[in-house]
């Protein structure tokens, strides 16, 4: 089982704090959202396979480095594209997939609305961008469609997680590991992370 990677940076905690709080009007909750998933998404991507590559300066030839493997980014929609919204513009090469899940506001359980898959899903790198590890049945959902999909190598990226969706999501997905930036106590009777950040979708769209 992959160690879950937790991104304790002093500037991405910042942003936490900053998205935890229930006073951070949507503009700043967006702004660092988009900054702190740049932060998981450097971590998460750090081991992506690279080759060395010539590249010629004005002044000689010295070794460079290509990524070895096309990308892949999925966001579960919605609260994802908060993530895709900052990551896309670090691999603009990427393609993009997207899961529509929707939680059912009593049981909790994840419900599939969209799925849409670019080609060559079995030998890209593939990031599933979601903030919320919550009960983390929409995590299993999404890495299970991604897998029907084709994808082969998949990674995890989320802001907020805690033991119940952690432990939900390796049980099922072993071989995915898991980046995020907190670990938190629990869920709530809700199955709200607590003490989580809220509706990380209402709170990025403004809804
Ligand atoms: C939220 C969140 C995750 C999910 C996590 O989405 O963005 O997708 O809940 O909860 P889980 O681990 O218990 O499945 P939600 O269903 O609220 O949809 P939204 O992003 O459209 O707001
Ligand atoms: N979805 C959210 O947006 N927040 C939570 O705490 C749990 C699920």
């Amino acid at each position: 089982m992959n160690p879950v990677q937790i991104v304790s940076h002093p500037l991405a905690q910042r942003h936490l704090t900053a998205l935890r709080d229930v006073e951070t009007p949507t503009e700043r909750f967006t702004w660092h959202l988009n900054r702190l998933a740049e932060l998981l998404f450097l971590e998460a991507s750090r081991d992506l396979p690279a080759e060395e590559v010539p590249v010629k300066t004005p002044l000689a030839e010295t070794a460079g480095v290509r990524l070895a493997k096309p990308i892949v980014l999925c966001p579960i929609l919605r609260a994802g594209l908060g993530l895709l919204d900052a990551v896309r513009p670090m691999v603009p090469e990427a393609r993009v997939a997207h899961i529509g899940l929707a939680r059912d506001e009593t049981t909790a359980e994840a419900h599939s609305y969209y799925a849409k898959f670019p080609d060559g899903m079995a030998e890209a790198e593939v990031f599933l961008l979601d903030p919320m590890l919550a009960t983390g049945g929409s995590a299993v959902e999404g890495v299970r469609q991604l897998q029907v999909a084709g994808a082969t190598s998949i990674r995890f990226v989320c802001v907020v997680s805690c033991p119940q969706g952690i432990e939900t999501f390796q049980k099922a997905h072993p071989e995915v590991p898991i980046t995020t930036a907190a670990v938190d106590a629990g869920l709530n009777l809700q199955s709200y992370i607590v003490p989580g950040l809220g509706d990380a979708g209402d709170r990025y769209f403004g809804t």
